[in-house]
């Protein structure tokens, strides 16, 4: 089955399809985007995903290019034309076309982009033996709450953590606290199993899957603080994890070149991954 992309308006085969060479996404990153999850054929947490959206967009006084309601027939179009079961969908909006200048044009509409595809399949022993994560400092803007498709920052430090042999970069701020990974939450669980994560400020990125994960946290019971943590609390931790739309929840047995409690994934950290799993699949 080839692929198909909707594309400003119409369903074009993927690899032909194409955006202006004057779309501010393409020129200036002047946009945002959402990656969503689509498991055993549903959408997992398309509300969050969505209402997400058009925060980023609103954030950016970009208008919405469709109401909502005609934004959740095109993905699921796409997801359709695609035949995809377990996989993701990219839904990507820019201010739109217009000549080359700074300041918002006064005309140009918004250009909708939505793909999909089936799961790259993560290495399952991601999972079950956990992944290195190396620390690196957080070079990019002051509002990472908004999922701009500007992503150079985070394309330089996952490259960093590839060439360093890692999965995943911490970014780190000035004050030596963990913002977050490049396109990962970032989580520690303290020597009396207390879980923590950074509070959700214009530091970070709201993760879904984050959000997803703290309910989970309290249902299960579990103590849950939402704060800064250091470079050094985070390597001295007795587990640490990461979140996202395409990697769900995976165990960090390494920072840098320091091994996490006995290098095995943590105990809590494999339940919580479980918990997450299972509501992933839940419609
Ligand atoms: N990235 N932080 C950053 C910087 C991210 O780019 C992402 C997601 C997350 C996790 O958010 P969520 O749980 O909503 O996926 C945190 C997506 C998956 C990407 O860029 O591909």
């Amino acid at each position: 089955m080839s692929r198909i992309a909707y594309v400003d308006g119409q369903y074009v085969p993927h690899r032909l399809a194409g955006v202006r060479i004057e779309d501010r996404g393409y020129q200036f990153g002047d946009g945002v985007y959402e990656v969503l999850a689509v498991c055993g054929a549903h959408l997992v947490d398309e509300a969050l995903h969505l209402a997400r959206l058009a925060r980023s967009l609103a954030e950016l006084r970009i208008a919405a290019p469709m109401s909502e309601a005609a934004l959740k027939l095109v993905v699921r179009e796409v997801i359709r034309r695609n035949g995809v079961v377990d996989g993701i969908v990219y839904v990507q909006v820019t201010r739109g076309v217009a000549p080359r200048e700074h300041a918002f044009p006064r005309t140009a509409e918004p250009v909708l982009v939505v793909t999909a595809r089936r799961k790259r399949t993560t290495d399952p022993r991601f999972g079950t033996q956990g992944v290195a994560v190396i620390t690196i400092p957080d070079i990019r803007w002051q509002r990472c709450d908004i999922k701009s498709v500007a992503l150079i920052a985070n394309v330089l430090g996952k490259q960093r953590a590839r060439e360093a042999g890692a999965f995943e970069a911490w970014q780190v701020d000035r004050d030596g606290f963990v913002t977050e990974g490049t396109s990962t939450n970032a989580w520690v669980v303290t020597n009396d199993g207390t879980v923590v994560t950074r509070q959700a400020d214009h530091a970070i990125l709201n993760g879904v899957t984050r959000r997803a994960v703290i309910d989970i946290i309290g249902a299960e019971g579990c103590r849950l603080v939402e704060r800064p943590f250091s470079v050094a609390e985070a390597k001295a931790a007795r587990e640490a994890f990461l979140t996202s739309t395409t990697l769900d929840l995976l165990p960090v047995v390494r920072i840098d070149d320091d091994v996490i409690s006995n290098g095995e994934p943590g105990l809590l950290t494999l339940r919580l991954r479980e918990r997450y799993l299972a509501h992933a699949a839940a419609k």
